[in-house]
C-alpha cells in the first residue's frame, strides 16, 4: 500500500502541467483538455449551448465556438438566462505585454472577444497587465509600459468598437475604486492560499505574490465608476485561454465574501506551436509560431518547413494509408481559421483518406494565413495614437449597450 501510494505521488508531478506561466503536455504527448476540466472543476461547453448561443443572438456562433476552441466554461449557462431575460453583461479580457509582436495563438481571444461584443452588443473593458509582464519577464518599468500601448494598436486591429471598449493599462489605471477592490480581495487569500493556487514559493519576490488581486478585480463592474455607477449588479464574462484559470478560481471564490458577483468564464484551449500539438508556442522560438509581423515568405517557409505533418513519409504510403489527421499541424490550423465548414470537411476526408497530399493541404493553409495577417498588418498600420488615445481614455460609454 504504501509503496504504491508513492508511485502515485511520482507519476503525479510526471503529470501535464497548465498554470499561467507554464503549459506542458505529460511526457511530450498532447494536453489532456478534459483532464484538465475535472482538475479545474469547470464545465465543458456542449453543442446544446453553441446552439443557444446561435438562438440568441440570430447569427451564425463563431467558428471558435462550432469547432470547439473555446470548449469550457463557468456559469456561461446563467450569463445566457439573464441575457435570455433582457439583462446585459460586461466582457474582460487581457493581454500581458510581454513582446512587441503577437504570435496567431495571441489574437485567439481577441478574435472572440470582438465577436461575442458584436453579437451580444456589450461593452467590454481590456486589462493589459504591464506590472504584471515587468515582474515575470524580468523587463524593466518603462519597457513593459511601452509595450502596453504597442500591444494595444494590434488589439485595436483585432476591431473592437470605441464606442463599447475601454482598454487600460495597469500602470495607468489602478488607483480609486479599483484598488479599494484590491484590498478588499488580497485580505480573502492567505498566503497558503495563494502558493496552492499558483505554486508561488518561499523564493518568489513579494510582488508576484501580490499581484492576482489586480488580475480579479476587473471582474467586478465596481472597479470601473467611469462606466458602471448605478450597475454595480452587473454580470462579468471573461473569455480566456484555460491556463487563466487560476486566477478566476481565486477570483470566484472571493467575491461572495465580499458581495459581489462571481464572474463567469468561457475559455479556449492552446494553439499548438508549429512544431506539434504538447504545449503552446514558445516566444523564444520563433520557428515554432507565425507572428502579425511575419511576410508571405516567412508564413510560407514556416508551413513548409515546419508545420508538422501526419502525412506518410512516401507518395505511395500515403495514397495507401492516408494522413493522420489527429498529430497534423495543418489540418490543425485550418481548423481555427478556414471558416468554410464544408471546404474543411472535403480537406479532412480526401487528406485522411490519402487523395490529398501534406503539400496540397499546406498550400491552402499558407493562403488562408497570408491573407489574414496581411489584413491585420493593414489594420495596425491604421491605428494612430490617437485611436490608442481614445481607447485608453477614462471616459463613460453611453451607448455602450445598443
Ligand atoms: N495574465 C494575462 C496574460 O499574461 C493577461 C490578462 C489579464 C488576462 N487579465 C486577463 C487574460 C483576463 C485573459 C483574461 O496574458
Amino acid at each position: 500500500m504504501e509503496v504504491e501510494k508513492k508511485e502515485e505521488v511520482e507519476s503525479e508531478s510526471s503529470e501535464q502541467v497548465v498554470n499561467p506561466w507554464e503549459v506542458s503536455a505529460k511526457d511530450g504527448g498532447k494536453i489532456d483538455y478534459d483532464k484538465l476540466i475535472d482538475k479545474f472543476g469547470c464545465q465543458r461547453l456542449d453543442q446544446s449551448m453553441v446552439d443557444r448561443v446561435q438562438r440568441l443572438t440570430s447569427r451564425p456562433p463563431h467558428v471558435f465556438l462550432r469547432r470547439g476552441v473555446f470548449f469550457a466554461h463557468r456559469d456561461f449557462n446563467e450569463i445566457l438566462d439573464a441575457y435570455e431575460r433582457g439583462d446585459k453583461f460586461y466582457l474582460y479580457t487581457g493581454r500581458g505585454p510581454s513582446s512587441e509582436a503577437l504570435h496567431l495563438g495571441h489574437l485567439i481571444p481577441f478574435m472572440f472577444t470582438k465577436y461575442l461584443q458584436e453579437a451580444f452588443k456589450v461593452p467590454l473593458v481590456i486589462q493589459l497587465t504591464d506590472d504584471e509582464k515587468c515582474m515575470w519577464k524580468n523587463l524593466s518599468v518603462e519597457e513593459s509600459h511601452r509595450l502596453a500601448r504597442e500591444n494595444a494598436k494590434d488589439i485595436i486591429a483585432c476591431g473592437f468598437d470605441v464606442s463599447r471598449t475601454f482598454i487600460f493599462s495597469d500602470f495607468d489605471y489602478v488607483g480609486g475604486a479599483f484598488y479599494k477592490n484590491m484590498v478588499k480581495v488580497a485580505k480573502c487569500v492567505t498566503l497558503n492560499k495563494a502558493m496552492g493556487i499558483f505554486g508561488f514559493t518561499g523564493e518568489d519576490h513579494i510582488g508576484k505574490i501580490s499581484f492576482p488581486p489586480v488580475q480579479a478585480v476587473p471582474s467586478f463592474p465596481s472597479s470601473f465608476p467611469h462606466l458602471f455607477t448605478g450597475e454595480e449588479n452587473l454580470r462579468c464574462l471573461i473569455p480566456c485561454a484555460i491556463d487563466q484559470d487560476p486566477y478566476f478560481r481565486m477570483t470566484r471564490d472571493v467575491a461572495p465574501r465580499i458581495g459581489y458577483n462571481k464572474p463567469a468564464l468561457i475559455e479556449s484551449s492552446f494553439f499548438p506551436a508549429l512544431q506539434g500539438e504538447n504545449g503552446k508556442m514558445s516566444a523564444s522560438d520563433p520557428n515554432s509560431a507565425i507572428y502579425v509581423t511575419d511576410t508571405a515568405k516567412d508564413i510560407k517557409n514556416k508551413i513548409n518547413r515546419y508545420a508538422f505533418s501526419g502525412g506518410q513519409d512516401s507518395i505511395e504510403k500515403h495514397r495507401q494509408l492516408g494522413a493522420n489527421l489527429e498529430v497534423d499541424i495543418p489540418v490543425k490550423y485550418l481548423t481555427f481559421f478556414l471558416e468554410d465548414d464544408s471546404e474543411l470537411e472535403h480537406i479532412k476526408k480526401e487528406y485522411g483518406a490519402g487523395r490529398m497530399l501534406t503539400g496540397e493541404v499546406k498550400k491552402r493553409l499558407i493562403e488562408v494565413l497570408t491573407e489574414m495577417v496581411e489584413r491585420h498588418r493593414r489594420a495596425r498600420a491604421a491605428v494612430t495614437d490617437e485611436m490608442v488615445d481614445a481607447f485608453m481614455a477614462v471616459r463613460p460609454l453611453p451607448s455602450m449597450f445598443n
